[in-house]
């Protein structure tokens, strides 16, 4: 009885979920700020001039600059340099601000700041490092023209003009606007996360003195049924943004949770961007760069990287909502395999909870949910579950009873708990932002919390729902009020603090207690892998994120290049899509599609099956035999390359440095191929991202390099410089390797990445033109931490002219019982493969390299191994 009860009550939920009429999101006029502050310019009592300059100083902490309007507003612009080229600038009003505590957003709890001289003449200030060696960068304020210029060394790139800030002088007023302009800059990149082209556009432009289009926001939202090239908010925020050009890129961040819009102009000579924020402090990081990869660097230098992946999680991950018995599961499993799909988990989405309480299994439907992992694993396959944020206002579910009498639910103005709808119905939300309401729930991931013990099973955790999203589709757009209060536990004690002043680190905080919970349930031993919707900058720390309940058209799969491509370039390296589109359409998705979606899929670097329960089902094995060979045969390219994409994440925790890249990364000035992918520098992928093309244009950069297509069923040298049309009537899928490339892979069909883990490697030597090459090669043990003691193999591979493979270790290495065997070494050399087509191997050498253990041979030899090859 009380079984269907619920079912019925669920049921109908969803019915209204479904039925109920779209959600209302804002335009910028709708939103008081955003009408208040686009395009305007202080008013005269509002326009802030200089007050006083500081005296001439050296080696000081700040300089202090103070800044008055004629209507009465003081405030002082606090100027701070930093290590690595980065400058923080903060202005400090009579008014109530929040201000992120650091060690949230900003990975460190307090920012190392250099020493700085000031020195002025009445008009012009100029700020730089107290020792020359510290850095390169220089503040200038000018009073004549009252602006606030950031120079990497002598040359200009990125001005605030401080006569457009704009501040309110009421009180509880708190937004504010400012105008940054990108000197020398030739395009925009940044304000993730939209599903927009990676180079942003112009969004000032007017019709009959009237906008034409919206200024970009940054709310994190539920976005139901996304629109792709679009700059409506979507489920994460990285406040930061680049002004790029081949010789010179900079950026700026804005350390601030809170909703903004940001307008573009590209009219003038220099790009510019206008932010309105709703409120908190503006406090703003500039990025000197000079390079494009070192503005990556500062940037997760502040915000900091992800940490190594488990090696299983970059396999293929078959999702939807929802399989919610064990017999679907295990169904899938059989399917997958009997398919001879690779896979390495299986997921569980809202439905394998007890009516939606978070923490506990439905046991109707998952009895022996131990059993069930038992087959996964003798599979080696994975379980990951859903964990939301929002808790099921019911005093008989202890998550919500202890959150209650602790005072753990974001609250009223009145102090009461704030009570919404979500999937369980009526819920409360936890409140992260509260240490101890964090540490609440992440105890609940520990076996002894956990219904039936049973939370070891699940390999990782999917934070979704996490805007947080909460069923007010008519006003509050599909989120909770601005005017809740969180709190926050400082050294005086709880402080209140306004939801609109966090909004956007709400999901942030969400996983930040998850991982902690992970961790702790892990003794700290395993790599904990969280998948986010919501996202902030600093996410990276914690989890991976995907794009979102995309839709499975041309569009949506064309933008989510642009989208994890842009995603990587500002520290969100593991970002992934659906494949092949997560909602229901009026014409399911045709078969072209479908594999089209898979091809392209393998190159993001989270790469997961999923679709809503109200679309037809989309496993890759339920299509016809020509389209499953072709997924079959993108999902191995996958599984070959892992041992790339392992030391490419590698290299991030290291540098900060995109996993996948637009091409520009690498080849200078080579902007707008946004249908073309690297992962690293070395593989060029270009998918296709139109139905019913026979071939398609693929841009092979930098002159004087050679390009390998290995998606064939034979090796084809191009020179790099041009421009080529590629035949895929077939189903190709075009992808190249770079000449002067060394690619190590794992050329052996496996249906999961732990049975290849044992298996020999290939190490292909893509010849440039002076018949050299080099590349690295990274191994560890795949789940733990003591990579970071270095328990790792990481290795130079080298290849001369003298036909000698080198194999050296990069610095110091503990790696006791980490071995890797190399079965086979291929050479790809263009002065054979140019005109025939036929794959050049050297399979005659194969036995030199055969059961090779490099690891032996590098500690039997000290630090070098030498292998001569005939070519
Ligand atoms: C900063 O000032 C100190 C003291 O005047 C001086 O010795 C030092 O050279 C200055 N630094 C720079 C980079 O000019
Ligand atoms: C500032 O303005 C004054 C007066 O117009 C002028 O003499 C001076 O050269 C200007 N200085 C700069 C650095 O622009
Ligand atoms: C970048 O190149 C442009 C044009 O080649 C040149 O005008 C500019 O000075 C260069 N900028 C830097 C920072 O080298
Ligand atoms: C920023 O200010 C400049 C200079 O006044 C102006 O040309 C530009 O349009 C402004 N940018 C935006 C996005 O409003
Ligand atoms: C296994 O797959 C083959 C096609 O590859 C199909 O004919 C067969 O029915 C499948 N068996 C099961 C048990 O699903
Ligand atoms: C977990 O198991 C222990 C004993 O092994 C038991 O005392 C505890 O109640 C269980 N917890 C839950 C939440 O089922
Ligand atoms: C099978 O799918 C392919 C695309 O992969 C399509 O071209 C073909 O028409 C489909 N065959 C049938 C019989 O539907
Ligand atoms: C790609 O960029 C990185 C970072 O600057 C650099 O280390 C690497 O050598 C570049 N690769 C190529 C092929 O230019």
């Amino acid at each position: 009885m009380l079984l269907r009860s619920t079912l019925f009550i669920l049921v109908t939920l969803v019915t209204i979920l479904q039925a109920e009429d779209p959600p209302k999101y804002k335009t910028c006029a709708e939103t008081s700020f955003c009408k208040t502050l686009r395009g305007q310019i202080p008013t005269d009592d509002l326009k802030l001039i200089l007050d006083s300059f500081p005296n001439n100083a050296a080696n000081q902490d700040s300089a202090v600059v103070k800044l008055k309007s004629s209507g009465g507003i003081a405030c002082t612009l606090n100027i701070e340099l930093l290590k690595n080229n980065l400058v923080r600038v903060k202005l400090i009003d009579g008014q109530y601000r929040y201000e992120i505590p650091e060690g949230i957003v900003l990975e460190r709890k307090n920012q190392e700041i250099i020493k700085l001289n000031n020195s002025n003449d009445g008009t012009i200030l100029t700020v730089v490092p107290y020792k020359k060696e510290d850095g390169q960068q220089q503040v200038i304020f000018n009073k004549n023209d009252s602006t606030l210029s950031f120079y990497y060394g002598e040359v200009p790139k990125v001005v605030v003009d401080i006569s457009k800030i704009y501040l309110q002088k009421k009180a509880g007023n708190e937004e504010f606007a400012f105008n940054v302009s990108f000197k020398g800059a030739k395009q925009l990149y940044g304000l993730h996360h939209h599903a927009y082209n990676l180079e942003l556009t112009d969004t000032v432009q007017k019709k009959d003195d009237k906008y034409i289009g919206e200024p970009f926001r940054l709310r994190n939202t539920d976005k139901v049924n996304f629109k792709a090239d679009s700059t409506e908010s979507l489920y994460g925020s990285v406040p930061v943004l680049y002004g790029y050009s081949p010789n010179s890129t900079s950026g700026i961040f804005v350390h601030n949770a809170a909703e903004q819009w940001v307008d573009l102009s590209k009219e003038a000579a220099d790009p510019s961007a206008q932010f309105m924020v709703y409120s908190g402090s503006m406090d703003l990081f500039v990025l000197l760069g000079p390079h494009i990869e070192d503005v990556v660097q500062q940037f997760t230098y502040l915000t900091g990287k992800a940490h190594m992946p488990q090696i299983w999680t970059l396999g293929y991950h078959q999702c939807r909502w929802s399989y919610d018995t064990e017999d679907k599961v295990l169904d899938v499993m059989k399917n997958m395999k009997n398919n001879s799909f690779p896979m390495d988990a299986i997921w569980l989405d809202i439905d394998y909870t007890k009516e939606y309480e978070y923490f506990t299994w439905d046991t109707t439907k998952f009895p022996t949910a131990g059993n069930m992992l038992k087959t996964l694993g003798e599979n080696h396959k994975k379980l990951v579950a859903i964990i939301d944020p929002h808790i099921k206002f019911d005093t008989t579910y202890p998550v919500y009873q202890g959150a209650k009498t602790n005072k753990y639910f974001v609250q009223n103005s009145d102090g009461t708990d704030y009570v919404g709808v979500s999937w369980p119905g009526k819920s409360s939300w936890i409140d992260f932002l509260n240490e101890d309401a964090s540490k609440y729930y992440a105890a609940f991931y520990s076996d002894s919390n956990f219904h039936q013990n049973q939370t070891k099973i699940l390999a990782g955790i999917w934070n979704d729902m996490n805007e947080p999203s909460v069923e007010n589709r008519q006003d509050n757009e599909m989120s909770m009020p601005y005017e809740l209060i969180h709190k926050y536990k400082s050294v005086i004690g709880l402080i209140d603090v306004k939801h609109g002043d966090i909004h956007n680190i709400y999901g942030l905080l969400h996983t930040m207690s998850t991982h902690q919970g992970l961790m702790a349930r892990d003794n700290n031993g395993r790599r904990p892998f969280i998948l986010t919707r919501s996202h902030f900058a600093g996410s990276q720390r914690y989890a991976a994120m995907w794009t979102g309940d995309n839709t499975p058209d041309w569009a949506h799969l064309k933008s989510s290049y642009s989208e994890c491509m842009l995603s990587n370039l500002v520290g969100h390296v593991f970002c992934g899509a659906d494949i092949p589109g997560f909602f229901e359409i009026e014409k399911k998705p045709t078969e072209v599609f479908v594999y089209r979606a898979y091809q392209a899929g393998i190159w993001l670097p989270f790469f997961r099956g999923h679709a809503s329960k109200y679309a037809e089902n989309r496993e890759p094995y339920r299509y016809n035999e020509t389209t499953q060979g072709l997924i079959r045969s993108a999902i191995r390219m996958r599984y070959r390359h892992i041992p790339t994409w392992y030391q490419l994440f590698y290299e991030h925790t290291q540098t900060g440095a995109p996993v996948i890249r637009p091409l520009f990364y690498n080849f200078s000035g080579e902007i707008g191929y946004n249908d073309h992918i690297m992962l690293g520098d070395n593989i060029l992928a270009r998918p296709v991202f139109e139905p019913d093309v026979k071939e398609v244009n693929v841009h092979l950069p930098g002159k004087g390099l050679y390009w390998y297509r290995i998606d064939g069923k034979s090796v084809k040298a191009y020179e790099g410089g041009t421009d080529t049309k590629i035949n895929v009537e077939n189903g190709e899928s075009p992808v190249f390797y770079r000449g002067g490339s060394i690619i190590v892979t794992r050329d052996r069909d496996v249906m999961s990445t732990e049975e290849g883990s044992t298996l020999p490697l290939t190490v292909y030597v893509n010849l440039d033109k002076n018949f050299e090459a080099a590349g690295r090669l990274y191994n560890d043990d795949g789940y733990s931490f003591d990579y970071k003691q270095k328990k790792f193999l990481y290795a130079h591979l080298m290849f001369d002219e003298k036909k000698m493979l080198q194999v050296e270790p990069i610095g110091d290495q503990n790696h006791e019982d980490l071995t890797v065997v190399v079965e086979k070494v291929v050479v790809n050399d263009w002065a054979v493969l140019k005109d025939v087509s036929t794959h050049h191997t050297s399979d005659e050498d194969g036995n030199l390299f055969s059961n090779v253990d490099v690891v032996k041979a590098l500690r039997s030899n000290g630090n070098k191994v030498l292998y001569k090859l005939r070519r």
